[in-house]
């Protein structure tokens, strides 16, 4: 059976571009593939969290993940920092990899650019060794991830040609995994500014539709959501990039393609529409919500998570040690 990796970092409530972009993806998965469905915690304290949330927001998001229907009988759910084979690893990746290519990547770019540069965590920096270090641990033959992280994909791919014919002897030591994007959602764009990502930590609440907004959060943001003046509902990311991706979303949550929305709504106007987007998505998000709040009351959690630890730490160690033997660390065991 192949196998899949993915994660999602525990910084914040995830939003519907989370789930449409990766969640999703990650259900329909579960099927045929042997899948590690990881809570990046590490990768969170690259910027500052508050360590009570942090806890908070790890135990939310393992019980979202199975809110949404990850099945610990098909897939390894697991926390980060409780398989130390992943810093173990990335280390080794941080020494094959150069500092020119992580300068290069456009989430540093654009985080560092926010702040003081040279006052950022290092951590910001050797963010994509890590990553890689979680991919390839687990062999992992495909990544399901949205459109912001192909170049840390493409850096993965990079960096497993060069492990392999550098250290491999003619062998193949690690995996090459492949990126699997969604056709559609692999970018769901903000409500307020429909150029720029959806984000957990944008400072603008409008712009995001959290996994755990209320019905009445839903519909008023889904109504505020920017648009433009035309009236005419039709997908056209160039010219009518908010009104294309309510379209987005609307297809996510209903199941329906865009060809078979548009035409219901042919001289009806955004307002309508709207108002059955935002139904579509308290449709799916409400049961959703029933079932995260029930997991966490509930001692499955840690059950879920121990068992997840247990087997995620037996087949990361045996790569690590992998890797170990082919860069020549310690003693040959
Ligand atoms: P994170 O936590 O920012 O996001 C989790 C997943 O959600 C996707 N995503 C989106 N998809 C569509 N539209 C959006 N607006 C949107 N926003 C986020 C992300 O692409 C991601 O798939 N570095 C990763 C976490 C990570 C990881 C990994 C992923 C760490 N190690 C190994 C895969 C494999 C991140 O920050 O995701």
């Amino acid at each position: 059976m192949e196998t899949i990796f993915s994660g999602i970092q525990p910084s914040g409530i995830p939003t519907i571009g989370n789930y449409i972009g990766a969640m999703k993806q990650f259900i329909a998965l579960q099927e045929n593939y042997d899948c590690y469905y990881c809570i990046v915690d590490e990768h969170a304290i690259t910027v500052p969290q508050d360590r009570i949330k942090l806890r908070e927001q790890i135990r939310g998001l393992t019980a979202l993940y199975l809110a949404v229907g990850l099945d610990p009988a098909k897939s390894t759910i697991f926390i980060q920092s409780e398989v130390p084979a992943h810093t173990q690893a990335a280390w080794i990746v941080q020494c094959n990899i150069s500092l020119g290519e992580l300068e290069r990547m456009t989430q540093f770019k654009d985080k560092s650019a926010k702040s003081n540069r040279a006052g950022v965590s290092a951590g910001l920096l050797t963010y994509p060794p890590l990553m890689v270090a979680d991919i390839i641990l687990y062999q992992s033959n495909f990544v399901p991830v949205g459109e912001d992280q192909k170049q840390h994909l493409e850096l993965t791919r990079d960096f497993v040609d060069r492990f392999n014919n550098k250290y491999g002897n003619g062998n193949q030591v690690l995996t090459l995994p492949e990126v699997k994007i969604p056709k559609f959602g692999g970018r769901i764009m903000s409500l307020q500014e429909p150029t720029k990502k959806m984000s957990k930590s944008d400072d603008n609440q409008k712009g995001f539709i959290s996994m755990l907004d209320d019905p009445a959060s839903i519909r008023k943001k889904i109504k505020s959501a920017v648009t433009d003046s035309s009236g005419v509902i039709e997908f056209d990311v160039e010219n009518k990039p908010g009104i294309s991706n309510l379209l987005t979303i609307y297809s996510a949550f209903s199941g329906e393609t865009i060809e078979s929305i548009t035409p219901r709504y042919e001289g009806v106007g955004y307002g309508k529409f709207k108002e059955d987007l935002a139904e579509a998505v308290i449709a799916v998000m409400e049961p959703i919500q029933e079932r995260y709040y029930a997991l966490l009351k509930s001692d499955e959690l840690d059950e879920i998570l121990d068992a997840g630890a247990k087997h995620a730490n037996a087949v990361a160690n045996k790569t690590l040690k992998k890797m170990q033997n082919a860069v020549g660390l310690g003693r040959k065991r």
